[in-house]
């Protein structure tokens, strides 16, 4: 079998026609295409404003400076961020001069467990950044609720969960701002790139000038600068609005072919999530009489889950070597990833210390948890193999 990754882009004929289009209209900065995907796609998750940037980890970062502007937080601030996630979700915190406080999981969904917030709540305790893993929504309810009760800020990272939703509302739309990552293997990918939403008007003006080293201007006509359509301010004060900078920014952004993939995407998001998900569902369905050895990533039935990868996790008490099983699949041409370990990593061990042990569900993922693909490039072929091979070496093991 050839080699089954975890991540898939695949680009069709309207990718190539919309990003040929941006090419002839000689546009490769900021334009029709970048803009009508931020529409698009800040609706889609409930938002009325998006603004594209050039990575989640810019998106996140960008929430954060804005937050940390309107509501004056100082370098004391700390912000919850669960203790599994990808690295860049805390990074975009430390960037930002913040300090980090870890929440540990949910056994089950991986997400920031609810029940564990209060209990790292201090009086100097600013924001929650849920984290909707691989595709599965956190219970936002209950983190809304938790963050109405202490008055705290909610960034949601929504970077690998793109149009999932609970009961029918779309993640990205519950916090004060969200950020979503478009890097390949997402959901939705523009090669690299993000995307950060809003519906506070005053948080999108900010955005906008962060976002483009801190200009004053945020206007649609001095975002797009095109020459013909001048914006009426631009001239009014002694320096042209475009180019006067009122706040210390950042050149967060993007052009018109990242746009113009992404607009592409959002056409074909039903043909590319419903693929994913029929990948998932078949592959739950051929293992689930191993569910006794590995966790499979189930949901309740309110919960769209949008499968942005594939997670097992090998249960206690089997003797089963996650680290074995995981060689066995990768010799077998299967790729796996580890499932977002982040409190060991070199880096924080160097910066917080040892902490894992405070963590005991984040620490158990650390060591027994990763994941495979899903993704719309599989087909049944794929996953018929990949459920033998898995097979194969748990009925060999435990003579299932
Ligand atoms: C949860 C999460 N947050 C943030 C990011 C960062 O996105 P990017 O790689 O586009 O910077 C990722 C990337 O995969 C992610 O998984």
């Amino acid at each position: 079998m050839e080699k089954i990754g975890v991540g898939y882009a695949s680009v069709t004929d309207i990718e190539k026609k919309y990003v040929m289009d941006a090419l002839e209209n000689e546009r490769l900065s900021q334009g029709k295409y970048v803009a009508e995907f931020e529409k698009k796609f800040s609706l889609a998750h409930g938002k009325k404003y998006g603004i594209m940037c050039n990575s989640g980890t810019t998106a996140l970062h960008l929430a954060l400076e804005t937050l940390k502007e309107v509501d004056h937080w100082d370098s004391d601030t700390e912000v919850l961020v669960p203790a599994i996630t990808f690295i860049a979700t805390s990074n975009a915190c430390l960037h930002a001069g913040l300090k980090v406080k870890f929440v540990d999981v949910e056994p089950d969904t991986y997400n920031m467990d609810p029940m564990e917030i209060e209990k790292h709540i201090t009086k100097n305790t600013k924001c929650i950044i849920p984290v909707h893993t691989f595709g599965m929504p956190c219970n936002m309810d209950q983190i809304m609720e938790i963050s109405k009760k202490y008055g705290l800020r909610v960034i949601e990272d929504c970077a690998e969960a793109h149009f999932a939703k609970i009961n029918g509302t779309s993640v990205g739309s519950f916090g004060d701002i969200s950020a979503f990552s478009t890097y390949v293997a997402h959901t939705i990918t523009t090669g690299v790139g993000g995307v950060v939403c809003t519906n506070d008007r005053n948080c999108m003006e900010i955005l906008r000038s962060l976002v483009a080293h801190g200009r004053a201007c945020t206007c649609e006509r001095c975002v797009a600068s095109d020459g013909e359509n001048v914006c009426p301010k631009r001239m009014q004060s002694d320096i042209d609005r475009r180019f006067s900078f009122v706040r210390l920014g950042f050149s967060y952004r993007v052009g018109e072919i990242e746009g113009a993939l992404g607009l592409a995407q959002l056409d074909r998001k039903d043909e590319i999530m419903g693929k994913r998900r029929a990948n998932a569902e078949y592959l739950i369905k051929g293992l689930e009489r191993y569910e006794e050895f590995i966790q499979l990533p189930r949901h309740p039935e309110h919960i769209e889950h949008t499968y942005m990868m594939f997670p097992l996790v090998v249960k206690r008490g089997n003797h089963m070597d996650t680290k074995d099983f995981v060689r066995y699949l990768e010799s077998h041409n299967i790729e796996t990833r580890p499932m977002l370990p982040l409190l060991n990593q070199p880096i924080y061990q160097k910066i917080f210390g040892d902490m894992e042990k405070e963590f005991p569900v984040a620490e158990y993922i650390d060591h027994h948890g990763f994941y495979i693909g899903c993704h719309h490039g599989l087909e049944t072929r794929h996953l018929d193999y990949i459920i033998q091979v898995i097979a194969g070496y748990i009925d060999k093991q435990f003579n299932v």
